[in-house]
């Protein structure tokens, strides 16, 4: 199992889950967030509103996921994130060593989806 953390602009969204979606990958958690990148948040203010200090508004997107959907996920939020500009984001992918749904207990795969 993997955990696949990505950072993506704020209107990019909707279309991320869009194609998460088609893929059959529908639970996710999203947060709003502040970040910056190697341009320390100085390049990008012309594409997205400017913040306190160095910091621009950014979607956290969080999907925990069976190995056979990781390419998936990350190909699903590739295309739906990227528009070839800075800021477009960043996907990470971690070692996910267990998932329990509180409700009943299940654990790993039987949890996870
Ligand atoms: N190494 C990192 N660690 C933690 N968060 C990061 C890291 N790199 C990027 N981020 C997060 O992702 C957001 C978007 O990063 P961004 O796309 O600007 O990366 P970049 O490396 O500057 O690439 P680009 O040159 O395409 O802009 C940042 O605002 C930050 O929230
Ligand atoms: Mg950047």
């Amino acid at each position: 199992m993997k955990y696949i953390v990505a950072i993506i602009q704020p209107d990019r969204l909707e279309d991320v889950l869009a194609r998460l979606e088609e893929k059959q990958i529908h639970l996710v958690t999203a947060s709003n967030v502040m970040g910056r990148g190697r341009q320390k948040g100085i390049a990008e203010v012309y594409r997205s509103h400017k913040e306190a200090g160095s910091l621009l508004s950014k979607v956290k997107l969080e999907i925990a996921v069976n190995d056979a959907f990781v390419q998936p996920t990350v190909e699903a939020i590739l295309a739906g994130g990227r528009t070839g500009q800075i800021g477009d984001g960043k996907v990470f992918v971690l070692d996910l060593d267990r998932c329990i749904r509180i409700r009943t207990g299940e654990e790993g795969h039987e949890a996870i989806g």
